[in-house]
């Protein structure tokens, strides 16, 4: 009899919001193809890409010379750094997780309470910060000024134009927006192959449109509708005050993290839709949409098969520029399937890490 109830519940849940049918046709969702869009005064070329990859890897930016945007955003783990919350100068933790910079070129708002607009404004950010990079822009000029390797970079990339802090931002700015993940098995099926994805992850896409809610803010090609929103994650060590609205993530990669949430307070994937399976994890305050979802275990299965059926394929476009493909994404002891079965939230922050 409950069964019963449950069932017809979700068949009149899914006709509201309309049931992913053959490949091809899920309202909400869009496959994620093409370059993303640039600011027109900042056209990529292969020359100021070139530049500012070189600066992405490159200590000359902080002040100590010993930290680079490489040492938190690593190519080997997809732009991340591999902890549960980015590690400071001060060898402390920062408030917020490092996240990944895949597809970041299609981000409308930078960090996670959107704060910044554009890469280009964002990059001063680090930079400038004293618990990350601690540089003075002025002195970071006047060093690239006098290092011929950049002088010859900054005339091939910005022939006739004067190095400045303006510059160095578009440059790493241009280089980010060629990190790209698509062609997963949810982008082959939306572009019309029905067989590119399992049984369980198209069960766990139903799912994910009508009784679990989630497309209500996971939605479009980046599976984010780019708004902050409560969504009652439980603060960590201080960090995330009940109340506090953040960017909704792309769920794009979302199982090759370390840490999830902006404070780093879950470490697995099982555990995010327990979160959202009980209602929120924090006591109080969340939005509507936040509620007990009473999913059975295979629901939650299938949920997470979904969500590893959006691991894309890492690449650089446009593909001019060299290639740079990620086959096997390093796995995190902490975000193995072990951790599913931990403490909620025994998250481990290993800085040692970063010195290796
Ligand atoms: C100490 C580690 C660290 C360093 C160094 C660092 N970042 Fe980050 N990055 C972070 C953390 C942590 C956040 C999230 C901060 C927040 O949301 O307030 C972040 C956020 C970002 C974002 C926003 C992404 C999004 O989806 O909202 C971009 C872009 C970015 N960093 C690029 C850079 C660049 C470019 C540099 C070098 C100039 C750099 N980072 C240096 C840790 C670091
Ligand atoms: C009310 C809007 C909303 C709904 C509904 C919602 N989410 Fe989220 N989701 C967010 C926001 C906002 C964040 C970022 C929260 C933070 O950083 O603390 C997030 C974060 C996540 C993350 C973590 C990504 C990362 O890298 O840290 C995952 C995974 C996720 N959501 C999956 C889901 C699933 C699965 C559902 C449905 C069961 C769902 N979400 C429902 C808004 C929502």
């Amino acid at each position: 009899m409950q069964l019963r109830t449950m069932t017809g519940c979700l068949v009149i849940a899914a006709a509201v919001v309309g049931l992913p049918g053959a490949a091809g046709q899920v309202p909400g969702l869009q496959p994620l193809e093409g370059v993303p869009p640039f600011p027109a005064d900042n056209p990529p070329t292969e020359a100021k890409v070139r530049l500012g990859e070189e600066l992405f890897f490159d200590s000359i930016l902080s002040g100590n010379r010993r930290r680079s945007c490489g040492t938190c955003h690593k190519r080997e783990l997809l732009f991340t750094d591999g902890l549960s919350r980015g590690w400071g100068l001060d060898e402390s933790e920062l408030s917020r997780k490092t996240p990944n910079l895949l597809n970041v070129g299609w981000q409308r708002s930078m960090f996670f309470d959107g704060r910044v607009k554009t890469l280009e404004e964002q990059v001063s950010k680090p930079l400038e910060n004293h618990r990350e990079m601690s540089l003075d822009p002025e002195e970071g000029v006047a060093r690239i000024r006098s290092d011929p390797f950049y002088v010859r970079l900054f005339a091939a990339a910005f022939p006739n134009q004067e190095i400045s802090f303006d510059l160095v931002a578009k440059a790493i700015a241009s280089f980010e927006r060629t990190l790209v993940s698509y062609d997963s098995d949810f982008d082959r099926y939306l572009l019309g192959d029905d067989g590119a994805m399992s049984d369980s992850a198209k069960r766990g896409m139903q799912l994910f449109s009508s009784k679990a809610g989630c497309i209500k803010c996971h939605n479009g090609p980046l599976l984010t509708d780019h708004k902050l929103h409560y969504t009652g994650v439980a603060e960590r060590d201080g960090h995330g005050i009940p109340g506090t609205r953040y960017k909704t993530q792309s769920l794009r990669d979302s199982l090759r993290r370390y840490s999830y949430m902006h404070n780093g307070r879950m470490m697995s994937i099982r555990q995010v839709i327990e979160h959202y399976d009980q209602g929120g994890s924090a006591p109080e305050g969340f939005e509507a949409e936040i509620r007990p979802l009473g999913l059975s275990e295979s629901e939650k299965d299938d949920l997470r098969a979904f969500l590893a059926s959006l691991n894309g394929r890492v690449h650089r476009v446009p593909g001019d520029f060299s290639v740079a493909e990620t086959a096997d994404f390093p796995q995190s002891p902490q975000s193995a399937d072990a951790a599913d079965s931990g403490e909620s939230g025994a998250a481990v922050n290993d800085p040692s890490y970063l010195k290796r």
